[in-house]
Formats: structure tokens, sequence, C-alpha cells
């Protein structure tokens, strides 16, 4: 991975979308500094980070990888599921040509977010989701044709990579309690390891190179996410969990 592009947290951040109030409301400005120590830990392992301001109208904005899907040099900028988050993508089209994507635009009454896109190798797996609905997957489809697209239904959660991400080639990691989504997974690559984790939020890792960037403070998921081989990088990411974020959905990366 070359470049990967962020956008900060808006002022409006505590009005975000989110499945359940969280018992400690949101802080803004810590989560404005844990946003900050992620940027700093991808500027670590990418030649580039492309930040984009942030944009009150849209309280969700820093959640970017929702805004389009990147597979090899083209890009296709979704129509994200919730209302209240469609406009968030019109700022990062022109980012995404700037950076020499070919990008393709989505349609209603087509839905996609990001997070429901899970790239594996020559696999596109989409969630069909709250937020991606069948013509979003028809979408998907016709803007990658040369990759085999698998549909699995996501019944818990958000997206489909709030429950899997890969940590490897050949081996992602699941939260306990989403064995379907991974059953989806294998029987498409048979020779998939998964590794199960207890605490939801874990199954959302962030696999760059050698390091695995995983959400800090879950000691027994962590020894579970260990058996990845990768070094493990924790991010504090308190704030921006109360808002169902994950390490994934905090950038773009571009291959
Ligand atoms: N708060 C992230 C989302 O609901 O899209």
């Amino acid at each position: 991975m070359r470049v990967a592009l962020v956008r900060h947290v808006p002022e409006t951040f505590a009005e975000c979308l989110r499945s359940e109030a969280p018992p400690v409301p949101i802080d803004v400005a810590r989560a404005r500094a844990q946003h900050a120590a992620y940027v700093g830990a991808l500027r670590a392992r990418f030649e580039r980070v492309v930040e984009l301001p942030a944009d009150p109208r849209f309280p969700d904005c820093c959640f970017v990888e929702d805004t389009a899907v990147i597979v090899g040099a083209r890009a296709l900028v979704s129509r994200p599921g919730a209302p209240e988050r469609r406009g968030e993508e019109v700022a990062v089209r022109p980012a995404l040509e700037a950076l020499g994507l070919a990008c393709l635009a989505m349609s209603a009454p087509a839905t996609l977010d990001g997070g429901d896109v899970l790239v594996l190798g020559d696999e596109i797996f989409v969630g069909r989701s709250r937020r991606t609905n069948a013509e979003g997957i028809a979408q998907l489809c016709a803007a990658f044709p040369e990759r085999r697209v698998h549909e699995v239904l996501v019944a818990r959660g958000l997206h489909l990579k709030s429950s899997v991400t890969a940590v490897g080639e050949r081996t992602i990691v699941v939260a306990t309690g989403a064995e379907a989504v991974a059953a989806a997974i294998a029987r498409a690559l048979p020779e998939i390891r998964a590794l199960f984790v207890p605490d939801v939020r874990v199954a959302n890792a962030l696999w760059l190179g050698d390091d695995l960037l995983h959400l800090s403070g879950y000691p027994a998921s962590r020894e579970i996410l260990a058996r990845a081989g990768r070094r493990l990088v924790p991010i504090e990411a308190s704030e921006l969990e109360k808002a169902d974020g994950g390490l994934t959905c905090l950038s773009l990366r571009v291959p």
C-alpha cells in the first residue's frame, strides 16, 4: 500500500449514527486525539497519507472507508446506505481521482457502504446488510467484472467488516457469533484459516504488511490475534468505537 486517505473528525461527531447510546457520552476532543494517533500510525506505514478536512454537516465523515471501494486502479464511489451520510462521498471522489484512480459512481436505488466490502486476494465478499442492498451489490459486480463477488448475509452488526477482516493472505479474524459469515467465506475459499475472537470489535483489525493494527484493551482477543504471526500494534479508539467505528473504516487504502 502506498497511499492512505483519511478524513478528520468533525466538531459534530457526537451526533454520529450509532447502534446504541454509549453509557459515557462521546468525548469529541479525545476522539480527535485518538484519530490523530491513528493517522500517525498510518504515516509510519504508508508513503503518503492524504488528509481531507472534516465536514460538520456529516458527523460520521471520518469513517471514510464507507464512501468508496478500491480494487486495483479503480474506485467505486459509494452511495452510502444511511441517508444521513449521503453526500460524504462528494469530497472523496476528487481526492481519489487526484491519486490516479478511475472513479465510477453508483446510482439510486443502490446503496453500499465500503465497510461491507472485504477483498481477499482475487475474491470480493460483500455484506448484504442494513446499509448495502441488492442493487448496490449488483453495481459492485458491474464495477469489477473481472473479480468474483460473493454475497454474505450480515445478520448482526453494522457492516460485514464489523465482524470479519483479513489479517493475512489466507487468514481472517472473525467475531465469535459470526460463524455463518466465516462459513460463507470458507465456501469460496476452503483453505481460509479463521481466528475467532471473543470481543466483536477486535474482529475489525487493519492488516498492513508485517503489522496488524488492532483495538487496544481486549487482552483475550489480542492473544488470539497473535496467532496471525504479525507484529501487533495496539490503537486506542474508545471514542470512535462508541460510534461503531473500527480501524478499517477510518481510512481508504490505495494499492
Ligand atoms: N457511525 C458509523 C455509521 O453508522 O455509519
